[in-house]
């Protein structure tokens, strides 16, 4: 069963629905996440009532396009990595109605106080990862090889699927 998703913030805000994706650069994990999500949700039907951005926690990349890598990689999966530019959390990403962190340092930097009901950590809707047991991160694939970003990519397309299924749920409007 999927993780329920937190409801639309009450209005003028939760319409869209807004998530927010987080890792530490920006241009690795969180980016993949918003490409493979924005997409989703387009072949959803939801694309006018969600709203997926990323950031980083760090500000070594804003600005920039995704790191090569990484964009290969979607490309290879025929997804558009091209429009990317980094930016870095403030605390008015804290506002969204999701925000999904892609590690525990990532968490610990948007929320001190860990998962709360709006922000949660983003393997929390992994399907591989069991009701009850600890979250594990998304690997930081940045220093490593090739291998790292397709599990990142893998890792991503089958979390977003379940997290399309929160949404459906939802029944937004
Ligand atoms: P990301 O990977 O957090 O998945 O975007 C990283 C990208 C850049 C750096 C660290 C992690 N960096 O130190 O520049």
């Amino acid at each position: 069963m999927t993780p329920p998703l937190p409801p639309p913030l009450p209005p003028p805000l939760g319409a869209p629905y807004r998530i927010a994706f987080v890792c530490l650069g920006n241009i690795c994990r969180s980016p993949m996440a918003h490409v493979v999500m924005a997409r989703l949700v387009d072949d959803a039907g939801l694309a006018s009532r969600v709203e997926v951005d990323s950031c980083g926690t760090g500000p070594w990349h804003v600005g920039e396009a995704m790191d090569v890598r990484a964009a290969a990689h979607l490309q290879a999966e025929g997804y558009d990595a091209s429009a990317h530019r980094g930016q870095q959390w403030d605390d008015s990403w804290a506002g969204r109605d999701l925000v999904l962190a892609m590690d525990a340092a990532n968490l610990a930097e948007v929320s001190p106080d860990g998962e709360t009901d709006r922000v949660r950590l983003f393997r929390t809707f992994d399907p591989v990862v069991r009701a009850g047991e600890p979250v594990p991160d998304v690997p930081d694939p940045y220093y490593g090889g090739d291998q790292g970003f397709a599990d990142v990519l893998a890792m991503v397309e089958r979390t977003c699927i379940r997290l399309v299924a929160g949404l459906d749920a939802l029944e937004l409007r």
